[in-house]
């Protein structure tokens, strides 16, 4: 390692994920064990327009590692979006010497360091924090692995309710373009049906399925529908189809919303920003750029930030499979 690097900065940007404070925390505790300042920025890319930096020591980052949120803050910048914003955002960390940075975020906010490396050739490292696990090169995001257990708690609460009156549920999860959470809480929460954006499986199939259910016995039944699913319905216009279609259900709708996106990390979200952070630091010591931390094969390993940008994080279909046996 040579060490040349002797202040860096970190950021959060984009939609929050519980165990970004657990990697802000290992960037800043990693740069003070191998003797480099760190800067937190606020707010992501606004702040960096805003020069809204502050010092961060070892002992700034106590008791944080089991917070959900974001210590930093987060935004989506449209001024970081023009020629313009980046200019003033490079100035602001040219004047504070800063000589590499870290976002912790998702693919929009990888863009926006590609972007920016190509213009002013500054080192970015990612750090890959969004719910949704939709980025190419890591098999878990921060955050991901708590959302999905938060999203399997609710159902599993639903599921009560829904037995005590014989209903059937439609449990709308987070999820604009990828089925992760829909798929594996819905196979974790036992869920008759589950819908995501990667496959448009029909609506004569739901109700099929549904019909089938009803004759094997079953009183309650779940169906998990992620935000983005290809059904051309929203998750109200769904139960209003079934109710129409099947007079034998009484249908109610839960929108779980951003309680996915809070609470303590955890353990597996901790300790992969603890593995991520020190990673990311490490490269930028050693003058990498242009990389994304993630784990591949429970290894750390890095990613070019572009094609982690540009790939896609297929999602293992045979679950839905695996889903369709367990509903027998
Ligand atoms: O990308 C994470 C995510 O939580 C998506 O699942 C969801 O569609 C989106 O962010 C919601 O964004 P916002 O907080 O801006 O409403």
């Amino acid at each position: 390692m040579t060490e040349t690097v002797k202040k860096i900065a970190v950021m959060t940007s984009g939609g929050d994920a519980p165990g970004m404070n657990a990697a802000i925390r290992s960037v800043v505790r990693t740069s003070a064990y191998y003797r480099t300042e760190c800067i937190g920025i606020y707010r992501g890319y606004q702040g960096l327009i805003e020069g809204d930096f502050t010092p961060l020591t070892a002992r700034s980052v106590n008791n944080i590692i089991q917070k959900g949120g974001t210590m930093l803050k987060s935004a989506r910048s449209k001024e970081f979006m023009t020629k313009e914003g980046r200019q003033i955002a490079y100035e602001n960390l040219k004047e504070k010497g800063i000589e590499g940075l870290v976002v912790i975020g998702g693919d929009g906010s990888f863009t926006g360091g590609v972007v920016f490396n190509q213009e002013y050739d500054f080192p970015v490292i990612g750090i890959p924090g969004t719910i949704d696990n939709d980025i190419y090169g890591t098999s878990h995001t921060l955050g991901y692995d708590t959302a999905l257990n938060t999203a399997m708690d609710a159902i599993d609460k639903i599921r009560d309710t829904a037995s005590s009156h014989s209903r059937l549920f439609f449990v709308e999860v987070m999820g604009r373009d990828a089925g992760f959470i829909a798929l594996n809480a819905g196979v974790g929460a036992g869920a008759e049906e589950i819908l995501i954006p990667e496959e448009d499986l029909g609506l004569e199939r739901m109700l099929e399925s549904l019909k089938k259910s009803k004759r094997s016995g079953k009183s309650s039944s779940i169906v998990v529908v992620a935000e983005g699913d290809k059904s051309g319905k929203n998750v109200y216009e769904l139960a209003n189809y079934v109710e129409e279609n099947l007079e034998e259900y009484e249908v109610r709708v839960s929108v779980l919303g951003h309680m996915q996106r809070g609470g303590s990390p955890t353990c597996f979200d901790r300790v992969l920003a603890s593995r991520l952070g020190v990673k990311a630091v490490e490269l930028l010591i050693d003058g990498k750029t242009n990389l994304m931390v993630g784990l591949q094969n429970n290894e750390v390993v890095a990613t070019d930030l572009e094609k982690a940008i540009k790939g896609i994080n297929n999602i293992d279909m045979d679950l839905l499979r695996v889903s369709d046996i367990m509903t027998t």
